[in-house]
């Protein structure tokens, strides 16, 4: 294997061991959008660079260290999308989709590119599902985005969940805030962690962010924006935690949430799960109301979140016994003589019943294959062509209580269709 070439790190192939968990579950992800009323978006993998600068901001960690960007061949600085939010702000301006409805929900299930150190939970190139309401700035909103984020896991049968909530304010609270944090922070500045030392000039928020054990001890005494929130930022957020609480949905206000993306302003949260180790944040969103005026549209509030799929199908993997590859109906031919019969009986089959069956293509043994449909856990066979079967019968073989019968080729299609009901 040495001339072999392999993928790029922090990536992953999805197998088809996987693949089925993956589907599945992005079906129920579908289905749980549309009976929200929310309507898929699929936006470019890649974008003009400015377009990530502007929304994400330029002193964050995604667009000062993450992104895969590259000059085109015209000179055009593009870069792959390292979330969706930025996209999905562009097509809604682009496409004036604000003249559609007040009020556009949509979602998505994208791809996502950041080039970090890759670790469990951790990729750089994963997915992301996710919504982003545009229209209303009211707390009813806000708490219709934290609810479909929750539900999806608690229907999943997740139920080791954390939801974390603060608000940031205004911008004009946040700049109060960001003043006194720094004033507190600077008499401990050489005492910080460095990354810390370097984010008190460029984002200080984030250092409320921080894992660093010094950094903790020096933030805990830190003043909380709590206390920098005006008016309307308070009793938005306490709108937004009465309805949660009408909702049942458990949550705690951990005012050290600041999130890594400088769009927000208002609610911001994340959902945690403890037990996928240390990438614990299973998503993550908040309002941005200032972001689609800021990118060139008409002010519009707006508010979302977005999920890694990887991070959910690390719990899911784990709660699933049910990965077996497992097929209705898997068609023996005894002799090469009857595949052509076999192909036609498995068509005939799939277009008129619609239920999955698998024909053999290796010309094996009757005994392997036999095997085969075992290993693939088929719930029946057809064995065409046995010896001592009459030329237009074949045997129907029950796999789970190994019980058989003989049928015509016209009845097989009637044995299937009325008397026994897949899942
Ligand atoms: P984010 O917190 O950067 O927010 O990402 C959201 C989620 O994507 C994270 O909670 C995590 O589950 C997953 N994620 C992020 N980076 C990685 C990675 N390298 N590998 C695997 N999973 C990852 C956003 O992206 C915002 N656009 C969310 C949003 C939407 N806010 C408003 N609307």
């Amino acid at each position: 294997m040495s001339n072999f070439i392999r993928n790029i790190k922090g990536t992953k192939d999805i197998l088809p061991l996987d693949s089925r968990l993956w589907l599945e579950t992005e079906s129920i992800i579908h289905n749980f959008m549309s009976l929200h009323g929310y309507d898929l978006i699929r936006t470019p993998v890649f974008e003009k660079t400015e377009l990530f600068n502007r929304s994400i901001g330029e002193n964050t960690d995604i667009v000062n260290k993450e992104m895969y960007t590259w000059i085109d061949r015209d000179g055009t600085s593009l870069t792959l999308s390292p979330e969706s939010t930025a996209s999905v702000v562009r097509s809604y301006i682009q496409n004036q989709l604000g003249n559609l409805s007040p009020i556009q929900r949509l979602y998505y299930i994208d791809s996502s590119f950041r080039r970090e150190r890759p670790q469990k939970g951790r990729q750089r190139q994963f997915t992301q599902y996710g919504v982003e309401a545009i229209g209303s700035n009211h707390p009813e909103q806000d708490a219709e985005v934290i609810l479909i984020a929750f539900r999806i896991y608690q229907m999943l049968g997740i139920d080791d969940l954390e939801v974390n909530i603060n608000s940031i304010g205004s911008q004009e609270s946040r700049a109060k805030y960001i003043d006194a944090l720094k004033k507190f922070l600077i008499p401990y500045k050489s005492k910080l962690s460095t990354i810390s030392q370097d984010r008190l000039e460029s984002n200080p928020l984030r250092i409320l962010d921080s894992k660093s054990k010094k950094d903790l001890e020096i933030i805990k005494d830190a003043p909380s924006i709590s206390d920098y929130l005006n008016q309307e930022d308070k009793s938005n957020f306490n709108a937004i935690q009465e309805l949660l609480k009408v909702l049942d949905i458990p949550f705690k206000i951990n005012t050290n949430l600041v999130r890594g993306l400088d769009y927000y302003n208002g609610m911001i949260f994340e959902i945690i799960s403890n037990s996928i180790g240390a990438q614990s944040a299973l998503c993550g969103g908040g309002r941005y109301d200032k972001l689609i005026e800021q990118l060139g549209g008409k002010p519009t509030p707006a508010v979302g979140f977005a999920a890694g799929l990887e991070r959910l199908m690390l719990i899911l993997k784990t709660q699933s016994d049910n990965l077996v590859h497992s097929v209705d109906i898997y068609i023996i031919s005894s002799s090469d003589k009857f595949i052509s019969k076999s192909i036609a009986i498995g068509d005939t089959l799939r277009n008129r019943l619609g239920i999955k069956v698998i024909n053999e293509t290796l010309r094996r043994s009757m005994r392997s294959q036999m095997r085969e449909a075992n290993k693939i856990n088929a719930q029946f066979v057809i064995i065409v062509g046995q010896e001592d079967v009459a030329t237009d019968e074949v045997i129907i073989k029950n796999m789970k209580d190994g019980s058989q019968i003989n049928a015509s080729v016209d009845e097989i299609e009637n044995y299937f269709g009325v008397d026994y009901e897949y899942k």
